[in-house]
Order: C-alpha cells, then structure tokens, then sequence
C-alpha cells in the first residue's frame, strides 16, 4: 500500500505538517541558526522570528503576544499550570478537574494526590457533559485550581468552558482549560473570557511536534515549571526551539485564516461520513451524541465487535483510526473517558474515534465510508461462530 492509498483519519492523534509551514521553517534549521539571547545582528534574525510567531499565535488566540509562554507541547504546558497554581497560593491544597481530562493532566493531579494534595475528579453524563452547579459546589477555600478542557480528545465534546471560567471568576479560583484539540478548530477571545491558563500544541493544527505554548492572562501569578536562564520573559528557562517556534506561529496563521474564511469542509466531511456508518451499520451509535461537539471528531460504537480487532483491520484497508487516544494504542487497557460516560456499558472497548481534517479529501471519506462497514461486518461475522461455540 501505497502513502497515497492510506486514509488518515487521526487528527487528534497529530496532523500532517503544512507544506508552508515546512517552508518558514527550513532558514531556521540551516541559516539562521543564531541562539535568540545572543546580542549580535545575526541572532536579532531567530528573535525577531520568535516574536512575529508569538504575534500570530496571539490573533488566532485573541489575547496579548506577551501573554504567551512557548513549551515543548501540551504535556509541559499542563504540567506547568498545576505546578505554577500549586506555588503561588499557599493556601492551595486542592484541585478540580474533571474524569475525562487527557492524561496529560490526570497523571499530574494522580501524582500529586500521592503528596498530600487533594484532587476531586467531575464525573460526567452519558453524553460527557459536567454538571456546572456540581463544579460549583465543588470549588471549597483551599482550592487552587479548576483545569477543564475545552474539547475531549476522545469523543470531541466540549465543556462551556468560558461558563466554567465566569464561576470560577465569582469564587477567586484560577481557571485553566487544555485547549489542545480545540485550538485552530474554535474560534477564540481569550481577552474577552475569564480564563487564566489555556495550554496548546502545534502538531493538532498541522505544526510540528514538540512545541506548543501556554496562555497566562497578564494579571494572573505564574511560577515557572522549568527554571533556568531567563528566556520567556522569566517564564520557562531553555533556549528557544527557534524553527519549530516559527512552525507553530505559521500554522497559527494558517488556522486563522481558515476559521475566517469559514469554507472548511471538515465539519462536512465528518457529518458525510457519520450519517452514512450509521445508516448502513445496525448497531452504531455515536459517543457524546447528545452533547455539544468539536466539528472534527466522531467517536463510534459498534456492538458486537471488539476495538482492537477492528483496528488491526482497518489498518490493512489504509485507514488510520484510533480505538481511543493514540496514548492507549497497543495496550489493552479500556478507554477512562468512556468508562466515565457509561461505567456499565461496554462501549468502551467497542469504540473507534475517527477524527478529521483539512488535509482529507472527499474520495477518501468515499473510500472510508465504503469500507469501514465491511470490515465490522466481517469482524461479527468472525465473531458470531466463535460466541455460538462458546456457548455450547
Ligand atoms: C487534550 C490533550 N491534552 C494534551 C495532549 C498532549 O499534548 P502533547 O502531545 O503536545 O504533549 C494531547 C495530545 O494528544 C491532548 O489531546
């Protein structure tokens, strides 16, 4: 199989690089290779760089350039907020986040739990929504943090997290949100929101892997993670990723003019390709149905067969899919966000998120929509005699 005959349905795993992004960045992997600190002309070259990104990456975010802090991802940027909230408030023992958060923030708050600090873990309804009256009567005097994302990674539904943020105002609480799968997708005014923290990464809107950012509000406290010299405005020590640094900025630009012009047809694509597995496959159903969802991701249950199975066959069709997270992949271990929806179901290990973007194309969705119900049709098929055999 061919590059050309794969079907990349995994968005929100990671995107494929804008070739234009590729383009900005080259100079900065060969010539321009000055370190940013550096007082010479030469370097003024990659500062200058890092700054025009930061301004692109503040208009696509509707908030100040000098509110931006550049991180190896939203990993770092995660991590960063919950230490930073932890530091400044000492009377800070306590946090709120929710079941379905990505493990990028699950782990951290886990971790600290170990430590002696408190963490209440949302559950969420059936459709993945959090109850706002439960969250507020969650938030007590020793609360440092709330962090809720903005758009799940597993099933796209999204949290009212400028409501969220407007609560947490009213209790003097800060307000962080992962906006990992919804930055580029949704269009955003952090200046005109609550919010204090929003964590991003450049390679779910078509930038490179291994650099993201974090919005910190102008008149919100903030101690860095990483210590060292006083790159970032004193914010996050290390000498810049300069090229990568400029990607992001690129394809911030990039995902900005797409929200403008509003002809994006993955909202399409995605709506084309549900409607049409749920017509021709009995049985199906999509995860967060009923509650408000990012315009790229469907997250499909099908009775009867078991994910991983169904991956290993798709895959042998071309197309690229996900049981849950890409995280999860090659272990057994059942998706948290699921379970959190229905923890008596089995849809969690019956589930594939497909997630698109702007780089498929109309005859892929065709092909996918062809073959994705054959393959769990020959996955029951498989599956019938073997469940009649056990049961004789
Ligand atoms: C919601 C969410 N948060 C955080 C991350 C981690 O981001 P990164 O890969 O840049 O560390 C991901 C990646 O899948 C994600 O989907």
């Amino acid at each position: 199989m061919t590059d050309d005959e794969i079907i990349y349905l995994d968005n929100n795993a990671t995107t494929p690089l804008d070739p234009a992004v590729i383009e900005e960045m080259l100079p900065f992997l060969t010539e321009f290779y000055g370190n940013p600190s550096s007082g010479y002309a030469f370097a003024a070259k990659a500062r200058k760089a890092i700054d025009l990104a930061r301004e692109r990456l503040a208009a696509l975010l509707g908030c100040e350039p000098s509110e931006i802090v550049f991180t190896s991802g939203g990993t770092e940027s995660n991590n960063a907020v919950i230490h930073s909230a932890l530091q400044v408030d000492p009377r800070g023992k306590h946090i709120v986040t929710s079941a379905v958060e990505h493990s990028a923030v699950l782990r951290p708050c886990q971790d600290l739990e170990k430590q002696g600090c408190f963490v209440t873990f949302l559950g969420v309804d059936r459709d993945g929504n959090v109850d706002l009256a439960e969250l507020e009567a969650e938030i007590r005097p020793e609360t440092a943090l709330v962090s809720m994302m903005w758009a799940n990674n597993e099933t796209g539904v999204l949290f009212p997290v400028e409501k969220i943020a407007e609560i947490c105002r009213r209790k003097s609480v800060l307000f962080h949100t992962d906006a990992v799968q919804a930055t580029g997708k949704i269009p955003m005014r952090l200046r005109n929101t609550a919010i204090n923290f929003l964590s991003l990464s450049a390679h779910k809107f078509h930038g490179p892997k291994g650099v993201g950012a974090l919005y910190v509000n102008r008149r919100t406290r903030f101690s860095p993670l990483i210590a060292g010299g006083g790159q970032e405005n004193g914010r996050r020590g290390g000498t810049e990723n300069v090229a990568s640094i400029v990607g992001l900025g690129k394809a911030a630009e990039l995902a900005a003019k797409y929200l403008a012009d509003g002809k994006c047809s993955i909202q399409s694509m995605r709506d084309r390709f549900e409607k049409a597995v749920l017509e021709t496959v009995s049985g199906a159903s999509v995860n967060g149905a009923g509650a408000p969802r990012i315009s790229n991701t469907s997250s499909l249950s099908f009775e009867g067969i078991e994910s991983s199975a169904a991956l290993l066959l798709l895959d042998r069709h071309g197309i690229c899919c996900s049981a849950s997270s890409a995280c999860r992949t090659g272990s057994q271990e059942a998706s948290h966000v699921l379970r959190a929806m229905n923890p008596n179901g089995d849809g969690a290990r019956r589930s594939l998120r497909f997630s698109f973007g702007r780089f498929n194309t109309d005859a892929q969705i065709d092909r996918a929509i062809g073959i994705v119900p054959k393959v769990i049709e020959k996955l029951r098929a498989t599956a019938a005699p073997r469940a009649v055999a056990a049961a004789t």
